[in-house]
């Protein structure tokens, strides 16, 4: 059966084990039937009330249907998808359907990250809705990718009318889910700096429950995703809906319920910082947002986004592959080293077994020299009084250095483009590439976060500064690997709009960057996971995952940030102890454990400071990861126990051969508890599989599970599972 199904004017997109229907009323309304469990007839429709005048309260019919493309106005009083200011001002329209075309495969939006896929993966459907008196044309476009149970959608309006129109509220995915009897839980990742993807739940209650960025990007305080889950499931079982944006700058994500039980739930550009014309014979096309349903709760939720996310949405060459171990030297040195201390740190992480040496913050500037945060952001030349002999001398330097299996070590740099110090070249010379706002010819005082301004992106000349001077730097030293920071919200827009022209001009950077050094590792980083969104995940293989190197808080911050990115996305580094931000102090092996959770993972250290135990410990743990690299990048992820839930978390990692690894940790010592069952997932049915030499049947693995004699704080084990 074809992924998309038409019967008339009926439409239904089927994933593997998930449906999603709507449906053309007699009037030429879309009316949403369904979203969830496969569904291979029609569903029964909801009991309509008679449009008539006898209905009372405020509801109209039309407010009572379950709406596939809200609009705003005519009786449905609950948050529109789409509001368009137009004629003398009206926000009221009416799109009503027109046409439809069901297209192979999946392809890009112009100027927008989106996911992608040939005939074999995914199917679009095409709807073309018209309001006539505004004389404006939305296409709606959904996608499905079946083996995902992945329903995607973003939505253009044309303006056909011979006057400017105004986009107020653009909503990529609106779905009204029908009455659950048993009611629905919601889902978000929220948090702050160094405490990123704090899973937080709530049951959905009558009228507006949601969160939002207006940071100017995706942020720290909340991420672009909202689950729906009904109130008993779980990481195996139930009902569990993950609606995930692909955008990089505000948003707004909700769910409403609505006096008859329905419940709205849309996600997409922050309406308050929106506000976009178009003009006649233009067009506007929101971002995309993808929908996935799973049947079998959160895990299946997970891995449905994660490989939909590797496989479809990052185009980095190095998405599928496995990551060098690297060290950075930020928490080694801060902005206090110099060439030499950097080629000492390059040669002892060579001496253990690293392969690639990063270079943080503070290797620029020369009027404004970088040695702290205060001075020289924007000025992309190296301080030669710190590195004396330049850039391009201690690369080379640290290129001859060779690894315990003789690779030579590469070489990786911090940048953080968008953003400059008023202590700066760049700001001299152009004050007015900075965001700010005023009135009258006078300007509001402009707001500055650790000591800096951020560029003002929408500007064509700007985007073509960062391309140049930045691929200048990649063009003329041997860089490996870039880390591409972003320490700075957008306090002050000149205009709601110059957000969004902000974030297509950062994808126009960042595009043209990837593209022409397409073998770069690049890394992106917002102060740790601040724009930890699919947007980006685009154009990199993935994030930072948090200024946190603590391990404890890392379990709570890698966990939440697992609900929807893929563990190849994320990065994560074994620190000192006691840790640079918590104070803690935690063993070193505990600390690798859950750094290796990680698709990327390094040194966050000085290795001028090791003890005798950890010069000889470390090599062997540099060793485990790279063994485990594989499961975490191409694997699929099974949390067996989370952090918030359990003092003993577990994870486990299966390949597509079927072997897999386990990661489990002790938080605390517990006196006088026995050792919880880690019972294991996803094993094939009827195999045997060898854990720590010992053979089991499947079944004894999933159903007893394993249990480990746990002693002390910050215990970790890492366990091979093989296929017999
Ligand atoms: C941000 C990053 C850190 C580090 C510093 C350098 O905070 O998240 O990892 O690079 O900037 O200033």
């Amino acid at each position: 059966m074809s992924a998309v199904q038409v019967e008339g004017k009926r439409f239904t997109l089927h994933g593997d084990s998930s449906s999603y229907s709507f449906y053309v009323s007699e009037h030429g309304d879309l009316i949403h039937s369904h979203f969830g469990g496969a569904s291979h007839s029609d569903p029964s429709p909801a009991p309509v009330i008679p449009d008539g005048g006898w209905l009372q309260g405020n509801s109209t019919a039309y407010g009572r249907a379950q709406r596939e493309f809200p609009d705003n106005g005519n009786g449905d009083f609950g948050l529109p998808a789409v509001r368009v200011r137009h004629g003398a001002g009206t926000t009221v329209t009416r799109f009503l359907y027109d046409s439809h075309q069901v297209v192979e495969g999946k392809k890009g939006l112009e100027g927008l990250p989106a996911t992608f896929g040939d005939g074999k993966s995914a199917t679009t459907l095409l709807i073309t809705l018209k309001d006539k008196v505004a004389r404006l044309t939305a296409t709606l476009s959904y996608a499905v990718f079946p083996a995902h149970n992945a329903f995607v959608r973003s939505f253009k309006i044309y303006n056909g009318s011979d006057q400017d129109v105004v986009v107020e509220a653009a909503a990529s995915f609106s779905v009204d889910l029908g009455h659950a009897a048993e009611g629905r839980d919601m889902l978000q990742l929220s948090g702050e700096w160094a405490r990123e993807a704090q899973i937080i739940t709530r049951r959905v209650q009558s009228g507006f429950q949601g969160f939002q960025s207006l940071t100017g990007f995706s942020s720290h305080l909340h991420n672009p995703f909202l689950g729906l889950v009904s109130p008993h499931t779980t990481e195996t079982t139930g009902d569990a809906y993950g609606f995930s944006l692909v955008y990089t700058g505000s948003f707004s994500a909700s769910v409403e319920r609505n006096a008859t039980g329905i419940d709205r739930v849309l996600i997409g550009m922050n309406p308050l910082q929106l506000d976009w014309t178009v003009s006649p014979g233009k067009s506007f096309t929101s971002p995309e947002a993808v929908a996935v349903y799973s049947d079998k709760g959160l895990g299946q939720m997970s891995r449905h986004f994660h490989r939909l996310y590797r496989d479809h949405l990052s185009k980095s060459s190095w998405t599928h592959k496995d990551r060098p171990v690297l060290i950075n030297n930020w928490e080694a040195t801060y902005f206090d080293f110099d060439e030499e201390k950097i080629y000492n740190i390059a040669e002892k992480a060579s001496e253990i077994g690293c392969s690639l040496a990063v270079l943080d913050d503070g290797w620029f500037g020369t009027k404004y020299p970088r040695n702290s945060d205060s001075a020289g952001l924007g000025d992309w030349k190296v301080n030669e009084n710190k590195l004396r002999g330049g850039l391009d001398a201690l690369v080379q330097r640290i290129g001859k250095l060779k690894n315990d299996r003789g690779e030579s070590i590469k070489f990786g740099l911090w940048v953080e483009p968008e953003h400059v110090n008023p202590a700066s070249e760049l700001f001299e010379a152009h004050p007015e590439w900075t965001l700010h706002a005023g009135a009258n010819g006078q300007e509001y005082p402009r707001v500055q976060q650790r000591n800096q301004y951020i560029l003002d992106l929408s500007q064509v000349a700007v985007q073509d500064h960062l391309i140049k001077v930045i691929g200048d730097i990649l063009s003329l030293t041997a860089i490996s690997y870039v880390k591409w920071d972003c320490n700075k919200a957008m306090e002050q827009l000149p205009t709601p709009s110059v957000g969004h022209a902000y974030i297509l001009g950062l994808y126009r950077v960042v595009d043209t960057l990837t593209t022409r050094f397409p073998d770069i590792l690049w890394e992106g980083c917002a102060s740790g996971g601040g724009r930890f969104d699919p947007g980006l995940l685009q154009y990199w293989p993935g994030s930072w995952t948090s200024d946190c190197t603590d391990p404890v808080d890392r379990l709570h911050i890698q966990t939440g940030t697992s609900l929807v990115y893929p563990p190849s996305s994320m990065s994560g580094h074994v620190s000192a102890s006691p840790n640079h931000q918590t104070g803690r102090e935690t063993p070193l092996a505990f600390r690798a454990h859950v750094a290796m959770l990680c698709g990327s993972f390094g040194l966050e250290l000085d290795p001028n400071h090791f003890s005798a135990q950890e010069k000889k410990d470390i090599p062997g743990l540099i060793h485990l990861s790279e063994r485990i690299s594989p499961y975490i990048i191409q694997g699929d992820l099974y949390r067996l126990a989370r952090p918030e839930q359990t003092n003993w978390p577990a994870f486990l990692y299966l390949k597509p051969d079927g072997s897999g690894v386990l990661l489990a940790y002790q938080i605390h010592n517990k006196i006088n508890t026995s050792s919880p069952a880690i019972r294991l997932q996803g094993l094939e049915p009827g195999r045997t599989y060898k854990v720590d030499g010992v053979e089991y049947k499947e079944d004894t693995l999933l159903s007893a599970g394993l249990r480990f004699p746990w002693k002390g704080d910050y215990q970790s084990k890492v366990v091979f599972i093989d296929r017999v």
